[in-house]
């Protein structure tokens, strides 16, 4: 059909979810599954009439081009800090996202990085592999109890209370929380200024929105008032945390450690920290389930279809 919208996909998707789009519009896949060059996206912009984009493709008013063909952005992803909104504003496109499928997802994978850096699983799993345990000892590689512990949350949305809901019911941990705006929660947990939390916490962990408006929020100063002992979690968006300042704290042994997901420029890893044995790091994996990446990429589908019927977007940020 010539009259279909044509959508281009920028990485290759669950197979469900390509078949899905490749029904509905004229759709140009990504098989090989290369990240498109800037090039590549400028192109893109210039000739489909909507994108499916992933956290690492930049939309931006240089990709984007003055006039572009293209009338829609569908992000796969909730956060949408790879994506100029007021350029896309500016060319009256519309951009989504996929908020909700990927909270719990999400929130799983920082209790995994805390019980990680807590209780020193990567430390333990590398001597294991390198062939190098001598066998159970009573003081190996000993971390500490979770329970009785505070968590810091920073950003209490859904997966920041997601977070929260795991460590207080699963794991016995006190909740403090900062939020930009007044939050309900059925949790007992406790809001915080910023600085009061960072002083506070046992463990911080960062849930807020990356892009401009939190930009290096968590500061040198902020990480300078945090306990000794204390640890720093980020499943958010890497560009949240003053890398360098952290890196410091981390190799002057002024925090206890770190379990990062997200990086300032992935996918690089700054070598600091992968030399470091108090750090757990992953490769941006928070919702890398099976079951939430088809929801994702299903989101994704509703929104299309959504906008090229002339129906409200359900999950519109621009
Ligand atoms: C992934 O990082 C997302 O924002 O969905």
């Amino acid at each position: 059909m010539p009259d279909r919208p044509r959508v281009v996909v920028t990485r290759r998707l669950p197979q469900a979810v390509e078949a899905a789009l490749s029904e509905r519009f004229d759709v140009s896949l990504n098989p090989a599954d290369a990240p498109f060059s800037r090039t590549q996206l400028v192109e893109a912009f210039a000739e489909a009439d909507a994108l499916l984009t992933t956290v690492g493709d930049p939309v931006t008013a240089q990709t984007l081009g003055e006039a572009p063909r293209a009338r829609m952005v569908a992000n796969f992803a909730v956060g949408v800090n790879n994506i100029d909104l007021e350029a896309c504003r500016a060319r009256g496109m519309a951009v989504s996202n996929t908020p909700g499928v990927l909270t719990d997802a999400t929130a799983d994978i920082a209790m995994a990085l805390i019980l990680t850096i807590m209780r020193r699983c990567g430390e333990g799993e590398r001597m294991v592999r390198a062939d190098a345990w001598q066998g159970w000892a009573p003081t190996q590689l000993l971390g500490r109890d979770l329970r009785g512990r505070t968590l810091g949350i920073v950003g209490m949305g859904r997966i920041g209370q997601a977070t929260a809901r795991r460590a207080h019911h699963g794991f016995g941990m006190n909740i403090v929380y900062h939020n930009r705006s007044e939050v309900e929660t059925d949790l007992p947990a406790r809001a915080l200024g910023l600085e009061a939390l960072m002083e506070t916490a046992d463990v911080v962990s960062i849930h807020c929105p990356g892009g401009e408006a939190n930009r290096g929020l968590i500061s040198a100063g902020l990480i300078g008032r945090m306990k000794p002992e204390a640890y720093l979690v980020n499943t958010a968006r890497g560009d949240v945390v003053d890398e360098p300042a952290l890196i410091a704290a981390l190799e002057a042994g002024r925090i206890a450690g770190a379990g990062l997901d997200v990086y300032a420029r992935e996918p690089e890893v700054p070598e600091a920290l992968r030399r470091l044995e108090n750090v757990a790091l992953l490769p941006h994996l928070g919702s890398a389930t099976e079951e939430t990446r088809n929801a994702m990429g299903f989101k994704c589908v509703e929104n299309l279809e959504a906008f090229f019927a002339g129906r409200e977007l359900p999950d519109r940020v621009v």
